[in-house]
């Protein structure tokens, strides 16, 4: 699998024949290269929860490129009254789709929409676990530490997508505790350094991680094989 980064939670996981993007917010991402016209062949987009800097441009790119919606059920039915393609899912549920299998896990989190001044039921936020070919991913989402992260010890999990910036979710400090809990083989931090009320440092995270994982810091645009 290539794994790219997009910035902020934003991620590009390539594998077999299949493209798919975990919270696509392109448009008003200031840490990313990309411009949301350059997704021209998108199969599926996960959303994790209904917050602007997560669900981000993938109304436009799904609209465009016929790409099918993983969410939860509050957020999939948003999404299907504007046209869009979707697969609602919920907490603690997995499911076999062309590209992968792909299971809910809780995060501890808000998940509004906001549309025009107006303000949706995003549902409960989520994280994901995607599993393409032989490889499992696992995204958080936005969420504070939690101890239902232990449970991913037994879901093998090769690169853990773990925010580290605070004020909306874990820090540094919770992060490191995040990889004792999961134990996966790589952690890419995220969910940094794009507001003013996130900045963390990824090589103090990377430093006090080493001894748990392989620590990836991955810029904007870079990708990882895996
Ligand atoms: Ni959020
Ligand atoms: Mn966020």
């Amino acid at each position: 699998m290539k794994l790219t980064f997009l910035g902020h939670a934003a991620f590009q996981m390539e594998s077999g024949h299949y493209t798919v993007l975990i919270d696509p917010f392109i448009t008003g991402n200031g840490q990313t290269p990309f411009k949301e016209a350059d997704f021209r062949k998108v199969d599926y987009i996960l959303a994790t929860h209904g917050h602007g800097d997560h669900i981000g441009d993938t109304v436009k790119i799904a609209g465009r490129t016929g790409a099918t919606v993983v969410a939860n059920a509050e957020i999939s039915g948003w999404l299907a009254e504007r046209g869009i393609k979707v697969h609602a899912m919920h907490i603690g549920g997995a499911y076999r789709f062309p590209f992968g299998r792909v299971k809910l896990t809780p995060a501890f989190h808000g998940s509004s929409i906001e549309e025009g001044g107006t303000r949706y039921d995003g549902g409960f936020p989520c994280g994901f676990l995607v599993t393409m070919g032989d490889v499992t991913v696992y995204h958080s989402g936005d969420t504070g530490l939690m101890l239902e992260m232990k449970l991913l010890e037994d879901e093998h999990v090769d690169v853990a997508l773990l925010p580290i910036g605070g004020n909306f979710t874990m820090d540094v400090d919770d992060a490191v505790k995040a990889v004792s809990f999961i134990k996966p083989k790589k952690v890419v931090p995220m969910h940094y350094d794009t507001f003013d009320v996130i900045k963390a440092d990824p090589a103090e995270f990377a430093a006090r991680a080493a001894s748990l994982a392989e620590v990836k810091i991955l810029k904007p645009g870079e990708s990882l094989e895996v």
